[in-house]
């Protein structure tokens, strides 16, 4: 696997790739890398002649309270992660690579729609930055196609929207969530929970299961919303949202409606907020 910090070295191995007729897979991340992620190297691979996955912890996608400082940064033991998934080039840039004229004067991508609500609500500017960030990807690299995970289903959302409303000649892949044994999602953000808070996570899940179970047995949305919200802060979680919405657009579901929808959850244990989702499906 190649190991590559500079924009311009990109640029020249994946040039050299596609003028050989080899398709590209790209695999976006900010690091410490777990099976998810892996997931999204397979789902590459199994797509694409070769893959590159990118580390960068993106400062532009944290709001000013949020936990970039102390994002978990292992490089050396993602390098062998991603090697061993036979990864064929590892993207890692500096900071001042990614954004040579500085945070605040840099060009921002902002996408409507899917971005205001949800996740966008409560973490201003975050998908400005990730489409942003993720459109300079896409540029260094071309890939035919990247992959993205269904974990973070209005990132995923934000990002197809971004590829059609500019015009972008990538397929975006989506990879199912891969989860813990007791439900809860894999996450880098999972190691800042304690031995108290860590068993009590996966009621996020049961949630989200309890959720999907009350939508398909036709009870009223806002009835499941509060219940979920409830039995969530029962376990010692502050809610930011436990809703239930179109899966297309994430806009208001019909009481009623049992396909095409998912519940999507926001909520912090101690001081580590996490984020699922899950498609409801009849
Ligand atoms: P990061 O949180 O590192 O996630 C990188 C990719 O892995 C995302 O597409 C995410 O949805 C996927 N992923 C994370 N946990 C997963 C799981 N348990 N199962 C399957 N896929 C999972 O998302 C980002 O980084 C950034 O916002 C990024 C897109 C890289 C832009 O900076």
């Amino acid at each position: 696997m190649e190991h590559i910090v500079s924009a311009a070295e990109l640029r020249a191995a994946t040039a050299r790739w596609r003028r050989e007729g080899l398709r590209i897979g790209l695999v976006p991340t900010m690091g410490n890398l777990h099976a998810g992620h892996y997931s999204l190297v397979r789902a590459a691979r199994e797509r694409c002649d070769r893959v590159v996955a990118s580390v960068f912890v993106n400062p532009t996608q944290f709001g000013p309270n949020e936990d970039f400082a102390r994002y978990p940064r292992t490089l050396d033991a993602d390098a062998a992660g991603l090697e061993g998934e036979g990864c064929d080039l590892l993207f890692a840039p500096p900071v001042e690579s990614m954004y040579p004229f500085g945070l605040a004067a840099a060009t921002r991508v902002e996408v409507g729609g899917v971005t205001e609500m949800l996740e966008g609500a409560f973490r201003p500017g975050h998908f400005a930055g990730v489409a942003t960030v993720v459109l300079r990807l896409l540029n260094l690299v071309q890939p035919d196609a990247a992959l993205f995970g269904r974990k973070d289903y209005q990132q995923l959302l934000t990002i197809r929207r971004l590829v059609t409303d500019l015009c972008l000649p990538v397929e975006i892949g989506e990879v199912a969530t891969m989860r813990e044994a007791d439900g809860l999602a894999m996450s880098s953000r999972n190691q800042y929970l304690n031995v108290d808070e860590r068993p009590r996570a996966a009621n996020m899940y049961a949630t989200l299961c309890r959720m999907r179970d009350a939508v398909l047995c036709g009870d009223a949305i806002d009835a499941v919303e509060r219940e979920a919200r409830a039995a969530l802060e029962q376990t010692g979680f502050r809610v930011d949202y436990a809703a239930i919405r179109r899966a297309d657009d994430l806009g208001e579901a019909a009481n009623g409606q049992t396909t095409g929808l998912i519940g999507l959850v926001a909520a912090r244990l101690g001081m580590t907020r996490l984020i699922d989702n899950l498609a409801i499906d009849g």
